[in-house]
């Protein structure tokens, strides 16, 4: 009795910590965009590759002012979280002639930046003047 009133709190805090992680370290992921993609991506402007502006829920390749490879513009994908984790995971693979030539190979950092991605991309409500 008294060492299952004990061990319940931790057995609790177990279940919580993998929820979390199933889920993605936005924290973590923000660390890892910072290293791993901010030399070509920003969420203000266009740089080597496309802004993360309002990236969740917009489609492929639609960014004004930023010349995108015919594979991706063409592509009918709309960014959400489990194309973003394909997409991480092997650009070329999932948009075959596409023009990214990096990849996330480890699941759980791909789930992470994707994680913090969809925080930081999400999309703004335009400002009215
Ligand atoms: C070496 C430069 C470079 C790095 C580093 C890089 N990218 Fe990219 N990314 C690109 C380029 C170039 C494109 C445009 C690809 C195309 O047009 O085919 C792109 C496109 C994208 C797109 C599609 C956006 C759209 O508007 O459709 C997403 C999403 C994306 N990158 C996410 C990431 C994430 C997340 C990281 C970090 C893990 C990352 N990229 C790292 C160069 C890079």
């Amino acid at each position: 009795m008294n060492l299952i009133a004990k061990l319940l709190p931790a057995i609790a805090l177990t279940a919580g910590l993998s929820a979390a992680q199933a889920e993605g370290d936005a924290l973590h992921g923000k660390q890892l965009y910072a290293v791993r993609c901010a030399i070509c991506h920003s969420l203000d402007y266009n740089g080597v590759g496309p802004t993360h502006k309002n990236l969740i829920g917009r489609r492929a390749g639609s960014v004004q002012g930023y010349a995108y490879s015919p594979a991706l513009k063409n592509s009918d994908v709309v960014w959400g979280e489990a194309n973003l984790k394909q997409w991480l995971s092997e650009p070329e693979k999932f948009i075959p002639g596409q023009k990214m030539f990096i990849a996330i190979p480890d699941a759980r950092d791909r789930a992470d930046i994707v994680a913090y991605l969809l925080q930081a991309g999400a999309q703004q409500p335009s400002k009215t003047p």
